[in-house]
């Protein structure tokens, strides 16, 4: 990565281009939020349903005033404290962002990524970046280049490769409803964090998502969601032995296992996330070493449920969505 990948990665957005960069969560795709045309190819590149509005990216806290008609004193405390960072806030959006990105509705998505790649790109570009995760929609988030590179890439215009991602799960989506704080997607920043800073916040009961019918407060919370071809299962790790008893006996299982273990002789195939059992390495693996069990060719994949507290909340929901049998 240098200069003038940046350079040229700016000049492609302020075309209307389509330009993959790194954040601190997951690779986005990013398009100049300010114009339709390039958000419309977005969603054309992910088969996303324009029902699902996308997250701004900004450089600088200053871009609010001109995205947003208001800023309550519990987001700016937030922002403060955890900007730049996983954490997207849902504020009153301005009648600059088209309503292609916020999907029509009155509110957008705004955050600050903690990416040396992206910020440069966001300041040399001097625009606002709609950029969603860089995958198909419903399919596993890309954590590295090589993921965009075979879920997208001849459909866009460039990948900027920055490595790895650091947090490895997407960002904690938070709405500041005038009824208080609502948590709309757990993700890489804590709830009991976010509570520290502003108080009790308001965690909607997930059996609602994706049911026909329900209101999706953030669409794009859909019931399934991240998921591989394989068919997946979530047990706590007590009850994971039993999983082999709902496959035809020639079946081959997989384990996405949160810590190591010396149970684990059943399985064809085990990605341990995280040997110690800690949390932040756990989602920094996550997602690759799902891929790594679809490409497996296995029949079914065990996966063992997270503490559900800290970063193991945002990992147990981005479990359950890739859970289908
Ligand atoms: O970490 C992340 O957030 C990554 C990186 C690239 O920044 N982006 C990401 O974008 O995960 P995406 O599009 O995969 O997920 C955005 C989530 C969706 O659940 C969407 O419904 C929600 O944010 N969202 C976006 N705008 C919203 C709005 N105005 N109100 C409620 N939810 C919104
Ligand atoms: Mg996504």
């Amino acid at each position: 990565m240098n200069e003038t990948d940046i350079t040229k990665a700016a000049a492609i957005l302020r075309k209307g281009g389509l330009v993959a960069f790194p954040t601190e969560t997951v690779y986005g795709l990013g398009a100049n939020a300010l114009n339709e045309r390039a958000v419309a190819r977005v969603f054309e590149v992910k088969a996303r349903p324009r029902f699902d509005p996308l997250i701004v990216h900004v450089p600088a806290m200053l871009w609010l005033e001109r995205l947003t008609t208001g800023f309550p004193p519990l987001a700016r405390q937030l922002a403060e404290k955890f900007w730049p960072g996983p954490l997207t806030l849902v504020l009153p959006k301005s009648s600059a962002v088209p309503d292609l990105v916020t999907a029509g509705g009155p509110t957008v998505a705004i955050r600050i990524p903690d990416h040396p790649v992206a910020l440069s790109l966001l300041r040399a570009v001097e625009l606002p970046i709609a950029a969603p995760s860089a995958n198909p929609f419903g399919q596993i988030s890309p954590t590295c280049a090589a993921h965009v590179r075979e879920q997208l890439g001849p459909k866009i215009d460039l990948i900027l490769d920055g490595g790895p991602c650091r947090v490895g799960v997407e960002s904690t989506v938070l709405q500041l409803t005038p009824e208080g704080p609502l948590l709309l997607r757990p993700g890489g920043t804590t709830l009991e964090d976010i509570e520290d800073v502003i108080g009790k916040v308001q965690v909607p009961d997930g059996s609602q998502d994706g049911l026909p019918g329900a209101a999706l407060a953030s669409p794009g919370t859909l019931a399934q969601h991240y998921a591989p071809r394989t068919a997946l299962v979530v047990r706590s790790r007590e009850t994971r032995g039993v999983a082999h008893g709902e496959l035809p006996a020639s079946g081959s299982v997989g384990l996405l296992a949160f810590r190591e273990s010396d149970q684990n002789s059943q399985f064809a195939r085990v990605e341990v996330l995280s040997p110690t059992g800690d949390l932040r390495e756990a989602a920094a693996n996550l997602f690759a070493a799902l891929r790594r069990l679809d490409a497996a060719g296995l029949d079914l994949i065990v996966a063992e449920t997270f503490p559900e507290a800290g970063l193991g909340r945002a990992l147990n929901d981005r479990l359950r969505r890739a859970a289908h049998a």
